[in-house]
């Protein structure tokens, strides 16, 4: 966008804002649901966490997408989205008996991953649909704390103990509906996913009268201009072989599901934040020092993720390497390090790009400052889909000292 755009978007919702583009998004699914159903039984669930304000959302489930939710909140939170208890499935990390409860009276699909847990739900609701999450011994992911599946991966029940899980199914009669893994987030390679693949299939042949098999989400998306973008029609191409070769064995048709997050989500989203120091460090680093920092964009300092960052008030100035931080009293407090910029000024206008999953979901209110505005774009229209917060309201939930 242009800076004018910006700073006008700037006086009326606040600096730093998130500015979304909503075409991307439906971009994104568009390509997802004509790449990956090659396989002609093929289901989409948005992994909601990645982004959940609700106008996002919603785009997302009016193209035909349920919800894969990990909290109660974010069940209840997709049910005020108008979408149906039987789009939405919970996969809720060491659940609670609470959790489960509740899931339950709503209508909606538990994915349990633990047999404590399938035991639990057997004796509270014998003879229920569920669904099994499965940890494949297979992970990947961008990043090493984005894996979750191998063999010390808290999540999931080994892929070699389906006969527990048929035998707790069998004593409660629960009807096993579906099964589920997901090996990690932020895959650009085909590989470890289609051979995770397998590894289901083979599970789901030990399970009759599946419905579907869920290999949950994960898929990558280039952040840097150098990242190969993740082959959508090649790995479709393939999970088609696989799942044609299946079914025929298996005898009934089961649909494939995906749990996309980032991959809808992350393009769209633009962090536009405006530079106010300048400075060199003792070892004649040049620090460039900007209003926003991790505590709107994790990220980074948490993974040490890399960004894209442009400086649109001066593209074309001579290119020069910074380091990118943000105003948050913490030396993890960084966007990037050796970012190659065209001449950076204070008051110029930054924007760190791929900010659309996991930066708003994951925003804090750390150092009591605010979160940011959201701006949703849709051709010629510019809503404002969260306001900035307010002072008042961060001080107002501590109720009145006594
Ligand atoms: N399904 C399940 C069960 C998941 O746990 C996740 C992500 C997904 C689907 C969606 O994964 P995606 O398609 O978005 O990669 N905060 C990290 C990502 C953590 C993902 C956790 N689970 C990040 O910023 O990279």
């Amino acid at each position: 966008m242009k800076v004018s755009q910006i700073t006008n978007l700037f006086e009326q919702y606040g600096s730093p804002l998130y500015v979304y583009d909503a075409e991307q998004i439906r971009t994104r699914v568009v390509q997802l649901q004509t790449d990956l159903t090659q396989y002609a039984h093929t289901d989409f669930l948005y992994a909601i966490k990645a982004n959940y304000n609700p106008h996002i959302v919603k785009i997302i489930t009016d193209m035909g997408v349920g919800i894969d939710a990990v909290s109660v909140e974010e069940v209840e939170l997709a049910l005020h989205v108008g979408v149906a208890p039987s789009r939405i499935m919970f996969t809720g990390n060491n659940m609670t008996d609470s959790e489960m409860h509740r899931v339950h009276e709503l209508g909606v699909l538990l994915n349990i991953g633990s047999l404590s847990r399938l035991k639990k739900f057997g004796v509270a609701y014998p003879g229920s649909s569920v669904c099994v999450r499965f940890n494949p011994n297979i992970g990947i992911a961008s990043h090493e704390t984005n894996i979750t599946g191998g063999a010390d991966s808290k999540f999931g029940i080994s892929f070699k103990s389906v006969e527990s899980v048929t035998e707790i199914a069998m004593k409660y009669n629960l009807q096993i509906v579906g099964i589920h893994q997901h090996i990690g987030s932020g895959w650009l390679r085909t590989r470890e996913p289609l051979l995770a693949l397998d590894v289901i299939l083979d599970i789901a042949a030990q399970i009759p009268n599946l419905n579907f098999i869920d290999v949950g989400g994960g898929f990558g998306i280039p952040y840097h201009r150098d990242d190969a973008p993740l082959d959508t029609k090649f790995l479709g191409a393939r999970i088609k072989d696989r799942m044609v070769e299946f079914t025929d064995a298996y005898g009934t048709e089961v649909t494939l599901r995906f749990e996309p997050g980032r991959y809808f989500v992350a393009e769209s989203g633009t962090l536009y934040t405006e530079v106010n120091t300048i400075k060199e460090t003792i070892s004649r680093r040049t620090v460039v020092g900007t209003n926003t920092g991790m505590n709107h964009l994790v990220r980074p300092a948490m993974y040490g993720s890399y960004h894209p960052i442009e400086n649109i008030s001066n593209p074309n100035g001579e290119k020069k390497e910074y380091d990118i931080t943000g105003n948050i009293c913490e030396c993890a407090d960084y966007f990037g390090k050796d970012y190659l910029l065209p001449d950076v000024r204070e008051g110029d206008i930054l924007a760190i790009g791929c900010a659309g999953a996991y930066g708003m979901s994951m925003a804090s209110n750390y150092q009591f400052r605010m979160l940011p505005a959201e701006v949703l774009i849709d051709g010629d229209t510019v809503r404002c889909i969260r306001p900035r917060q307010q002072f008042e309201e961060l001080l107002a939930v501590y109720g009145t000292l006594t």
